[in-house]
């Protein structure tokens, strides 16, 4: 399939205007129609699909405001370039406010016009992937809001599914942050049980003089300060799903009453005689190693094989790259009421920036930013300023390795290092668009000739970026 090349709309009375900067944008590889007037351009607005459209300030039959409010009120999300005249700065103020994306003042360079057509049309690119991720977002949010479209996460889904229905006992393992909670609930919420409770318990939030009571409740008067009896969260969990996060850190004590509790499947309150039947299904989760404090004796075995009957590891977010629009756009829907103003989203270069990050923290770092970006935000589009230092700094930062001919002559060796970074450099957004070489002009910010000349000199190998 060949992709669409952007349409652009120029509505201008001034002829001259009209057919140089036609020719101007052909030229840069964008597909031009033109209206005289703005009744025909309305018209064509109407039947056509524009990225964008330049429109000039002042036109017989109705001045630009009027147009720009016509087809704001027809097309909200339409960006509009108005282009006036010089000394009308105050009414294309009033344009942007009344909300045209930018404004141009005749005359103007090549350059500066060229410059503004692409930052919109990037944009309008950008909002158009923006607008299938909301609708991807609707269909994909079946697992209690956990959002994603990462063939990795396809694999996890798939192990929910085959095992949600049953009763076995789940173990969640992931790096913190990647959703273990969340996967938990999904799987509560997707099986035989989810009219029953989801009882959830931290081990490692609870000393550990409190966690079997905790866990398995008492009768008045069990130990000092048991002046009530108390249900446990294995009671509470009876008929629906027991979870239990944090398993790691499970002191061996505990460990060993646990195991015998689920081998017997009833629980005996602390203090008490009677047993109870405990049908609970069981989740757990943690970030730690259990085969590795299996073997430093940190986790019994036995419990170890009791809840490992059916693994589910949650990929790391920087082995899912793909998810991070995805997950940015919902997380920014989640936080949004932060803040009073308006915020549409983000910049592709704050993407970009997040997609070139490593996430340590995962998901949850990941919210945190977004979280911290939306109160500080300044515009209603997120921008790379808003980032943590550190992060924008990983993102300019291209990582060059010296060659080790460190023994050139000093011209000779800062050209090899320039032109190794360069090719590096190349390939690099070769990947990033997949071999389109419209993209990749438009990322590097030079013309296509340019882009040409520079693979050809480092003998780079298009066809390998396409897919
Ligand atoms: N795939 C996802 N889609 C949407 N939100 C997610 C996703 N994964 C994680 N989150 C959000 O990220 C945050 C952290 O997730 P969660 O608490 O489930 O992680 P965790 O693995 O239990 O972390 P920890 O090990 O630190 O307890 C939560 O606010 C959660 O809602
Ligand atoms: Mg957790």
């Amino acid at each position: 399939m060949t992709k669409r090349t952007s349409q652009i709309l120029i509505v201008d009375d001034d002829k001259a205007f009209r057919v140089a900067t036609s020719a101007l944008l052909q030229d840069a590889g964008y597909t031009v129609s033109t209206a005289s007037e703005p009744k025909e351009a309305l018209q064509k607005i109407v039947e056509g699909n524009f990225d964008v459209i330049l429109s000039d300030l002042v036109m017989e039959g109705m001045n630009g405001i009027e147009f720009l409010q016509h087809i704001k009120n027809k097309l909200p999300q339409q960006l509009v370039i108005m282009v006036t005249g010089f000394g009308s700065v105050k009414t294309a103020v009033e344009a942007m406010r009344l909300g045209a994306y930018d404004y141009l003042t005749k005359p103007c360079s090549n350059d500066e016009l060229l410059i503004k057509v692409q930052r919109a049309v990037e944009q309008f690119q950008h909002n158009q992937e923006l607008r299938r991720l909301k609708e991807l977002l609707c269909t994909s949010t079946l697992y209690s809001g956990i959002v994603s479209q990462s063939e990795k996460m396809k694999e996890v889904f798939k192990l929910v599914q085959q095992v949600a229905e049953t009763d076995v006992t789940v173990l969640v393992l992931g790096e913190t942050g990647t959703g273990k909670e969340l996967l938990a609930r999904a799987i509560h919420y997707n099986s035989i049980r989810r009219d029953m409770p989801f009882v959830e318990i931290n081990c490692s939030a609870i000393p550990e003089s409190l966690l079997e009571s905790e866990l398995f409740g008492h009768e008045k008067g069990a130990f000092t300060g048991a002046n009530k009896q108390r249900i446990g969260k294995f009671e509470e969990a009876i008929g629906g799903s027991l979870f239990l996060d944090e398993i790691g850190d499970i002191p061996l004590t505990v460990q060993t009453k646990l195991l015998r509790v689920l081998q017997q499947k009833q629980v005996t309150r602390l203090g008490g005689n009677s047993t109870i039947d405990a049908d609970v299904r069981l989740i757990a989760a943690t970030n730690r190693n259990l085969e590795e404090m299996v073997t430093n004796n940190q986790f019994r075995e036995d419990l170890f094989y009791r809840l490992n009957v059916f693994p589910i590891n949650l990929p790391p977010l920087r082995e899912r790259l793909e998810d991070i629009p995805l997950l940015a756009e919902h997380l920014l829907e989640k936080h949004r009421s932060l803040t009073r103003q308006p915020i549409e989203g983000f910049s592709p270069s704050v993407i970009h920036a997040m997609m070139n990050y490593d996430w340590k923290g995962n998901v949850r770092e990941l919210e945190n930013l977004i979280k911290r970006a939306i109160i500080k935000a300044g515009s209603p589009t997120i921008s790379q300023i808003e980032l943590p230092r550190t992060m924008q700094e990983q993102h300019s930062m291209e990582k060059v390795d010296l060659p080790s001919t460190t023994l050139l002559p000093y011209r000779q060796y800062m050209e090899q290092v320039q032109n190794d970074a360069e090719k590096k450099y190349l390939s690099r957004i070769l990947k990033e668009s997949k071999g389109n070489l419209n993209q990749v002009a438009r990322l590097m910010d030079v013309d296509r000739k340019t882009v040409y000349r520079k693979i050809e000199e480092h003998g780079i190998e298009v066809e390998k970026f396409k897919e």
